[in-house]
């Protein structure tokens, strides 16, 4: 029987983001050329797709979600040409490429703002959201504008320096998400930043043009797209002013959830004519189930699972996110999307403390029931940079995660300019480069080339069922099982640094601690970190 799997379900996706991943050019800005001739790193590594943040035209207010020009790449990046060579060499290599999508904005530099601006009866007046002040210059709500307020830096539990947003003891600090432009004297909507105008989904022309976008790059041979901040689409019918708590999430938190749905409806159909192609979308919730709402077979293929990314390394937490996640998704037979890091948020190296649960956190995510994304540099173990005040240029203080990827032992770390990278390298740059660890067997990219072989090799692991085995409470142990194939594995991670005892099967007990790895009659040890480990039962070959 022909395997039906769609190859997205159970896949490992490997985000790069363009501008910190290499440099070809030796401006000291990341670009495609780099990433084509680093693409042996991400076969090696054995992932089966690649997500390109956004390299499209863009003045990079916002680094590249301002899109000035959704079909063309950035000169900073390289052009076309370049890209249809990325995208020809991944494939070769057998390596899918999804690319961003980002339908709430475009830069205030993009054609249709530009035209949409310049008189209140332009054709495209109406593409983005003007309104008159109310009396005494009021803005027409009191939403506010994400990235405007200013950064405060504070310590966190480990000592690190944390951005945090907008908010002061006096309260909030956010410029509103209106902003008067003087030419026509009306206010236009902006849920980000001034230079993202948003447009107005509620307009046919618009969804129209952005379908265009779609088939842009689907004509081209990309094989789906990330969805960019989908709610903030959702912008309920009126505009009303907010709950004041929540005036800084975009939008308000008024989000009209029917009207989503509709617009990612309308995605999918664009998609569905075409072969093999998929969706992730970023979608923020408050758990599981109402982030998979966004899912299935009208809807995305995969949204983002972000609530355990904004949670501790702790095994009870983690209990409760997984139990949430299966309830959401297996109820519909939907499918699951596990994520530790991106570009938004502080690397999980950093934010869980320590190398070891690093590596514990990389079992945890590849052994998991779902399709997992990587943020590049995870492989490494990175941490973020410490970016000095003089250096740090996203208005969001998203600099720290964002720093280019270390290649090569010495200085430059293989980002041999003549100008120097845009931002300093990553705190454990000097030990945690591709080169150094490549050469350690033992080193945190051999565990995570392990895990994919594994995971490549037994289905279970891909798309088998998830069932949990008795545990105690501060480790997680479950197992894998493949209904088609009996293939089953075991996998016990240790959130605790002391060793723990797990019954499994009731004949035999792995100790999980500094030296395990399984070695009894009934199950065998196949890949190890200190913290946990991934077993196959005996016999069978993986
Ligand atoms: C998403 C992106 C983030 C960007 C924002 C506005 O959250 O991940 O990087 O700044 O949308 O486009």
């Amino acid at each position: 029987m022909p395997d039906e799997t769609p190859w997205w379900k159970g896949a490992v996706f490997y985000q790069i983001y363009p501008r910190s991943f290499a440099d070809a050019s030796g401006d000291g800005i990341g670009d495609l050329g780099g990433i084509r001739a680093h693409l042996d790193h991400l076969a090696t590594l054995g992932v089966d797709a690649i997500w390109l943040s956004p390299f499209y035209r863009s003045p990079m207010a916002d680094f590249g979600y301002d899109i000035s020009d959704h079909c063309d790449v950035d000169p900073l990046f390289g052009t076309l040409a370049d890209f249809d060579r990325l995208l020809a060499d991944a494939h070769q290599r057998g390596i899918r490429v999804i690319v961003d999508f980002v339908p709430n904005h475009t830069s205030d530099q993009h054609s249709w703002f530009a035209e949409s601006r310049s008189s209140r009866d332009n054709p495209k007046r109406d593409w983005y959201t003007w309104r008159d002040a109310k009396p005494g210059g009021h803005p027409p709500n009191n939403w506010r504008a994400s990235f405007t307020g200013e950064t405060h830096w504070v310590r966190d539990d480990t000592g690190q320096l944390r951005p945090r947003f907008g908010v002061k003891a006096g309260g909030d600090v956010h410029a509103s998400a209106w902003t008067l432009d003087d030419a026509t004297g009306q206010l236009y909507l902006h849920e980000f930043l001034p230079e993202q105008p948003d447009v107005d989904w509620r307009n046919p022309a618009v969804a129209a043009a952005m379908f265009d976008v779609l088939r842009f790059w689907l004509d081209r041979g990309v094989d789906g797209f990330r969805v960019d901040a989908v709610s903030s689409v959702g912008k309920p019918i009126g505009l009303p002013d907010a709950n004041e708590k929540l005036a800084m999430i975009p939008g308000g938190g008024l989000t009209d959830d029917a009207f989503v749905f509709d617009v990612i409806r309308a995605l999918r159909e664009v998609l569905d004519g075409y072969d093999d192609k998929m969706m992730v979308g970023e979608v923020h919730g408050l758990d599981a189930p109402e982030i998979m709402r966004h899912v299935g077979t009208d809807k995305f293929h995969l949204a983002f699972n972000f609530p355990p990314m904004f949670d501790r390394w702790r095994a009870d937490r983690w209990r409760r996110h997984i139990d949430e996640t299966e309830a959401g998704t297996q109820r519909h037979d939907l499918w699951p999307a596990w994520v530790l890091s991106n570009h938004d948020t502080p690397r999980h190296a950093d934010r869980y403390g320590t190398q070891s649960r690093a590596r514990a956190a990389a079992v945890l995510l590849l052994t998991l029931r779902g399709t997992a994304f990587l943020y590049m540099g995870d492989e490494l173990g990175l941490i973020d940079a410490f970016v000095p005040a003089g250096r740090r240029v996203d208005p969001g203080g998203r600099d720290g995660e964002r720093a280019p990827l270390p290649w090569t032992d010495g200085d430059r770390h293989g980002w041999d300019g003549p100008a120097d990278p845009w931002l300093p390298f990553p705190r454990n740059a000097a030990t945690h480069n591709v080169e150094r660890l490549s050469r350690d067997p033992r080193s945190i990219l051999h565990l995570y080339r392990a895990l994919l072989a594994a995971r490549r090799g037994a289905d279970s692991l891909r798309t088998g069922a998830f069932e949990w085995l008795a545990a105690p409470h501060t480790v997680l142990a479950y197992r894998r099982l493949s209904a088609a194939t009996g293939d089953e594995r075991a996998v016990i991670v240790n959130f605790d640094s002391a060793p723990a005892h797990v019954d499994l099967d009731g004949d035999w007990v792995v100790e999980v601690s500094s030296t395990m790895t399984g070695n009894g009659e009934a199950w065998t040890g196949e890949v190890a970190s200190d913290r946990a480990v991934l077993l196959r039962p005996a016999g069978v070959r993986g």
